[in-house]
């Protein structure tokens, strides 16, 4: 039987190009392309706190994440306190200065004796939060924890732990640091799509 082969490439370019338009800071986006494509990580912040609506949705966003089961293995823990954000800054070497200087941070767990795939879920969760920040106009960055060390001895998810007296078992993925955009990233480049890395109907080098 003659295979029936579709360049995906192409058609979401012509759709892309058809209907994509380059949205300005602060609007609504048009539509979830443009949203993927415009969302970029944030590490530098304004000074400025988040409105309390804006948090709320960012949340929302967290709650109506989907999880395996239905189960819900995962809880949230809300920092906006400026001395707390600065402790949660040094949780790992790398990569986490900039919690210090968000407006809010989500720390995102989850409770492996409620689902097998808790890392499935909170890992949904934190992207949720990510693109309905995007959505309104704010920057965000996940941290990494799961699997991160803050020191040789000391793992970065104990460290966040005891920071925030949170108890067993309940199990440290990321932390999502949120804040006003001190400028725009530019937006992911359509062009350089890893096309290469999608196979169709079966997986060719
Ligand atoms: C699972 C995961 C872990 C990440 N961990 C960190 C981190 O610890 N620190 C950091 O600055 N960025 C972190 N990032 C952000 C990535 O570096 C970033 O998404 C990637 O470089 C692509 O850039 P973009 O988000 O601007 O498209 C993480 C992203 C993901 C998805």
């Amino acid at each position: 039987m003659q295979k029936k082969t579709v360049n995906y490439r192409a058609s979401i370019d012509i759709n892309y190009k058809n209907k994509c338009k380059t949205k300005s800071n602060n609007k609504t986006m048009s539509n979830f392309q443009n949203l993927l494509i415009q969302r970029r990580s944030i590490r530098k912040y304004k000074d400025e706190l988040l409105q309390a609506e804006e948090t709320e949705m960012i949340l929302k966003a967290a709650l109506l994440s989907p999880t395996s089961k239905n189960a819900h293995s995962w809880q949230f823990v809300v920092v906006e306190d400026k001395e707390m954000l600065e402790k949660l800054s040094r949780c790992k070497e790398h990569g986490s200065k900039f919690i210090a200087d968000c407006a809010l941070a989500v720390v995102v767990l989850g409770n492996p004796l409620v689902s097998d795939v808790w890392v499935e879920d909170a890992s949904i969760a934190s992207i949720a939060m990510q693109l309905q920040a995007e959505d309104i106009g704010i920057g965000s960055c996940w941290v990494q924890i799961r699997e991160r060390q803050y020191n040789e001895q000391v793992s970065a998810a104990d460290y966040v732990s005891d920071m925030l007296e949170i108890p067993m078992p309940y199990e440290v993925l990321s932390i999502i640091a949120f804040g006003k955009k001190e400028k725009e990233r530019r937006p992911n480049d359509v062009e350089a799509l890893l096309w290469e890395n999608v196979h169709i109907g079966e997986f060719k080098s």
